[in-house]
């Protein structure tokens, strides 16, 4: 059939290698998997797919071990078989969702055991052994433990319940309300799998700028059908909680959190909904930020609204996951300070079952922000990562962007908290304040596109955000490796001049879009294209050149004491790098401060002359990502082949659509000329 991106990564062709081929054969002549719940159901069949798929042939299911080379999958509860390996103390460092693989002898029998405290945790270490052999791996010696950092990886969903998706680039809505809850689409399973392959175990359905009538009876019965269906691949369901909900279908005159009939509405809604799905995940919220309603409106702070939510999952287990994400454009502040205003002084008053989920940066998903202030600042509130995976101002669903460079230069970003070594990834994971909560967040870029992402590449971006939510000490050169892999082939003229290409595409972005740390000059509102003019129809502190504050003398956001004093956020070894000119990043130069055009950079060039030289060398990138992209047509199936290149066409156009616009612009302020010998080919 049409390649069309259906399959994802998890595509199970033979291997092509004859060698390899008769080595994973030897190693894989039975699977032996006792017991029957709904997810050992679930590990049973995608071995068998998998392996007829990648070693072409029907590898029979036994619950005994009859010969050598068995796959003996499960955990000591379930598998007597396993039990009788004492693997108890290598299974105690695994949690409850780890795994481990391991070659040794079972009845003196050669054998490879996948073993777990859990029956998900055996269905993770399924899709591991199914990824190494995808991947090419050895398999013959395997001694792996394995286990996630992080204990909530949750997908955040912005989607309406009339299935268009706030920013969402890949069609509408994969939840087909209408036909819920009767009709359960094979693509809700397949949804929930290929999160399973990659470990994440939580999905957000609805937008956090919600609708209240998804916690009426009517929807929470089709919410328990996809709640069902994911339910076997170790995927919660959580939704969003729209603040004002009480007034809105409670009918009551109030949402103020500490009103007695208002903290009652939500027990009791909270008990209506465990009454639908017993393992409810729990509510993720945006309150008082772009016109929602929250506490605020009562006079009360986040975490008064946070915890009459948390108080009413917490019998269940359920958690809160409160978005630091606040944006008012009344408050006159530099608006990437507001969110460590209104929440460091909060640390310490949240409920326990709560969690403050920040974005990686301050200001918003944008192609390069130095880390979020917040970060280190509350070690007494679980903080949690949230990542956006749809590309809203990284060129949308047309533009090839491989995040995972972003998402490690946030999680390795120093915060000094406790000392040099406080990365972010360290507050995370919650080994740096000890939290006993801990999280990340991937706002998704899925819709019901035949390739699910829109772009095929885009497929990277949700594959990685698995991966290092589960890991986040994987490089992103490991994750390109293994995606493309899975998701194309294993050839090395193949794989290393395209992993080259990922790697290189996120700078390449940043150098046609906003270069040395400029931000926030996209097109207004909806965030597409170059935009870094005066727009007359809004205001202008709304607009682009709020940010850039480009001038005859120069162009830059003083963040500096001398400016708005943001830097002064971060702990002291961190606001004085950044605070010095000297010391300052230069991706983050016109970030935190104001430069006057002659200023020199660390090439030698002054700034005008870099600047023009980045968004140059930014549309020239992309013709060398068209080059190399080109090179592999024999490579890859014509119809993936076709899509990525017409894409990368559309890229080039925009790339240069970018940098002429706003080379142009910035030039009527410079006024100066365009430097000779740019990298430039057209
Ligand atoms: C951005 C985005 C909005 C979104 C908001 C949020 O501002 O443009 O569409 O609602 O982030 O994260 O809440």
């Amino acid at each position: 059939y049409a390649e069309d991106g259906y399959r994802l990564w998890q595509r199970y062709d033979l291997v092509k290698d004859a060698k390899k081929l008769k080595e994973y054969q030897g190693r894989v002549q039975q699977v032996v998997i006792e017991g029957s719940s709904p997810t050992l159901t679930v590990a049973k069949q995608e071995l068998q797919q998998g392996l007829q798929g990648l070693l072409g042939k029907n590898i029979g299911n036994s619950n005994m071990l009859k010969q050598a080379n068995s796959l003996l999958v499960g955990t000591p509860q379930n598998s007597p078989a396993i039990a009788a390996l004492n693997l108890n103390q290598q299974l105690g460092s695994v949690g409850k969702e780890g795994y481990l693989i391991l070659t040794t002898t079972v009845n003196r029998k050669k054998a490879t055991v996948i073993a777990a405290n859990s029956d998900v945790g055996a269905l993770y270490g399924v899709f591991h052994f199914l990824r190494l052999i995808q991947t090419h791996q050895p398999v013959d010696q395997l001694n792996i433990s394995n286990a996630p950092k992080t204990q909530h990886r949750i997908l955040n969903h912005w989607d309406n319940l009339d299935r268009t998706v706030e920013r969402g680039y890949a069609g509408f809505s994969l939840w087909d309300w209408h036909k819920l809850p009767d009709y359960i689409d094979d693509r809700y399973l397949e949804y929930a799998r290929a999160n399973a392959s990659i470990g994440i175990n939580g999905t957000v359905l609805t937008n956090v700028n919600a609708n209240a009538l998804i916690l009426t009876k009517p929807y929470l019965e089709k919410v328990k059908a996809l709640a069902d269906a994911f339910r076997p691949y170790g995927l919660k369901v959580y939704l969003t909680a729209r603040f004002s909900a009480p007034i809105e279908i409670g009918g009551l005159k109030t949402a103020d959190p500490l009103d007695a009939q208002v903290q009652a509405w939500w027990k009791t809604k909270a008990e209506e909904i465990y009454t639908y799905i017993p393992d409810f995940g729990g509510f993720l919220v945006k309150a008082n930020s772009e016109g929602q309603p929250g506490p605020q409106n009562y006079k009360r702070t986040h975490a008064d609204g946070a915890n009459m939510l948390a108080d009413a999952v917490a019998p269940k287990g359920g958690i809160v996951m409160w978005r630091a994400f606040v944006y008012d454009n009344e408050v006159p502040e530099d608006r990437i300070k507001q969110a460590y205003n209104e929440f460091k002084h909060l640390d310490g008053q949240f409920r326990k079952n709560v969690m403050v989920q920040v974005k990686n940066g301050p200001l918003d998903f944008q192609p390069r922000e130095p880390f979020h202030p917040l970060f280190g600042a509350m070690p007494q509130t679980p903080l949690m990562m949230e990542f956006q995976l749809t590309q809203e101002y990284l060129g949308q669903a047309t533009n090839l962007v491989y995040q995972a460079p972003l998402y490690k230069e946030v999680l390795d970003a120093d915060t000094h908290a406790k000392g040099a070594g406080s990365t972010v990834a360290k507050v995370v994971d919650g080994t740096l304040h000890n939290y006993q909560l801990t999280g990340m967040a991937g706002v998704t870029n899925i819709g019901n596109d035949r390739n699910w992402t829109g772009h095929m590449f885009g497929q990277s971006n949700w594959y990685t955000f698995g991966r290092l939510a589960w890991d986040h000490t994987l490089t992103s050169e490991a994750i390109a490796d293994e995606w493309l892999r899975m998701t194309f082939n294993n050839e090395e003229k193949f794989v290393s001049p395209v992993k080259e290409m990922m790697l290189q595409s996120r700078e390449t972005l940043v150098n046609y879009m906003t270069p040395l740390g400029l931000h926030h000059i996209m097109g207004w509102s909806h965030h597409y294209g170059p935009g870094p003019w005066v727009d007359k129809k809004h205001r202008a502190d709304w607009t682009a050149v709020y940010y850039h504050r480009a001038s005859a003398e120069g162009i830059g956001f003083d963040r500096t004491a001398s400016g708005s004093n943001a830097i002064a956020q971060y702990f002291p070894p961190v606001a004085q790098k950044f605070g010095n000119l000297a010391t300052c990043p230069e991706e983050f130069l016109l970030w935190f401060h104001r430069v006057s055009w002659d200023y020199k950079v660390k090439s030698g060039r002054n700034l005008w002359d870099e600047l023009c030289h980045r968004y140059y060398a930014g549309a020239e990138g992309v013709k060398q990502m068209q080059q190399t992209w080109n090179a592999q047509e024999a490579n890859v199936d014509p119809e993936r082949f076709r899509h990525v290149k017409t894409f990368l066409s559309i890229q080039e156009k925009e790339a240069r659509w970018w940098r002429d616009a706003c080379v142009l612009y910035f030039q009527s302020f410079s006024k100066r000329p365009i430097p000779a010998g740019l990298p430039k080919t057209d």
